[in-house]
């Protein structure tokens, strides 16, 4: 039987370069071997973007985003967290079977304590969410980013759990984590993060490219100094979008014969030439608002069908129906 894959991006900005090869490209790959479903995870963005009309525009970005890569929805079912508000219901089952401190020991959590932020209920649940996501759509294979693995295992503790409760009922899912890709670097050198502003944009404009690629901090290296490819910024870049050139330019870097600026250079051409078709795609789709909502439409559809069905199981196995 075809396996089922599922994946969710929070429409929590402008979609970058390490959303990009750490999960969505995945899906694009995947959709023709899986069972596949993407959706927007806008609820789980409630715990961090608190304005309605740009939670709505986010929102739109990302679906167009993820047509304009390739999600084809003849293939995968496209669709918004909460056009099944199942998954609400789903997520307070498996709220009463997780204990406190088991989710204190989640990263996000720790990290925003550590912080000092004020912690909401919502982000300190936020994995719980994430598990009735997954568990709900019976999915075998979820393909995320590495920071996301931890994630994963709770939603493998909490079928487990609610399995060994209430009988066998969820799928055990296990996470897809491109070994080669794994954290993308940005333009810092840090992981590439909305929240570190170092992103370089997925469908960014020539100009912008050429600004981030500029920002990326060099050593003091001259032109005819080897230098070293695995622990240059610029380089990282490079090895990221594996260009024909790649291989020429990591020999230099060697040997000695490019400076950062050409280096910087070249990088930027690459770029441009790998963004600009995902670009003009992205605008062509932007243009027909009308046919990504009813993607939408026709998503909720198919996946409230099987949500609906997956809880009634859910309500019989709980004792939350009476006959
Ligand atoms: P951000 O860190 O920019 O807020 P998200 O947390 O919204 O990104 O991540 C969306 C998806 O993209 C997740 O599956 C995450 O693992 C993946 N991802 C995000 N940043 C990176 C990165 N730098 N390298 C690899 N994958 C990433
Ligand atoms: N937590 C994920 C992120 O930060 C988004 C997400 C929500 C998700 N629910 C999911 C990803 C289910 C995969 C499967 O990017």
């Amino acid at each position: 039987m075809q396996k089922t894959l599922l994946s969710g991006v929070k429409p929590t900005g402008t979609v970058h370069l390490g959303n990009y090869f750490g999960a969505m490209r995945q899906l694009v790959e995947m959709q023709n071997e899986y069972h596949s479903f993407v959706f927007v995870a806008n609820y789980h963005a409630l715990t961090s973007v608190q304005d309605g009309e740009v939670l709505k525009k986010l929102t739109l970005d990302l679906v167009m985003d993820y047509l304009a890569i390739g999600v084809d929805p003849k293939k995968t079912t496209i669709f918004l967290q909460s056009d099944v508000p199942e998954v609400t219901e789903l997520a307070w089952v498996f709220n009463t079977l997780t204990t406190v401190p088991y989710l204190q020991r989640a990263h996000a959590y720790k990290d925003a304590e550590a912080k000092n932020k004020e912690v909401n209920v919502g982000l300190f649940d936020y994995p719980i969410l994430m598990a009735a996501d997954i568990l709900m759509y019976n999915a075998d294979v979820v393909p995320v980013g590495l920071d996301q693995k931890q994630h994963i295992e709770i939603a493998r503790d909490t079928a487990q759990k609610f399995n060994r409760v209430f009988g066998e009922t969820f799928t055990v899912p296990e996470p897809l984590i491109v070994e080669d890709v794994k954290t993308v670097p940005g333009t810092d050198g840090r992981k590439m993060s909305k929240s570190y502003g170092n992103v370089i944009g997925l469908f960014a404009s020539d100009e912008e490219i050429k600004k981030a690629v500029m920002s990326i901090p060099t050593d003091s290296k001259g032109v005819d100094e080897p230098k070293d490819p695995a622990t240059c910024k610029v380089f990282a870049f490079h090895e990221l979008l594996q260009a024909d050139n790649l291989e020429e330019v990591r020999k230099r870097y060697l040997e000695g014969g490019i400076g950062y600026k050409e280096s910087k250079e070249i990088l930027i051409d690459n770029l441009r030439a790998f963004i600009a078709p995902l670009r003009s795609r992205r605008e062509e789709i932007a243009r027909d608002p009308e046919m990504v909502l009813q993607i939408l439409r026709d998503g909720a559809e198919v996946a409230r069908a099987q949500a609906k069905k997956m809880m009634e199981e859910v309500r019989a196995k709980t004792g939350l129906i009476l006959q």
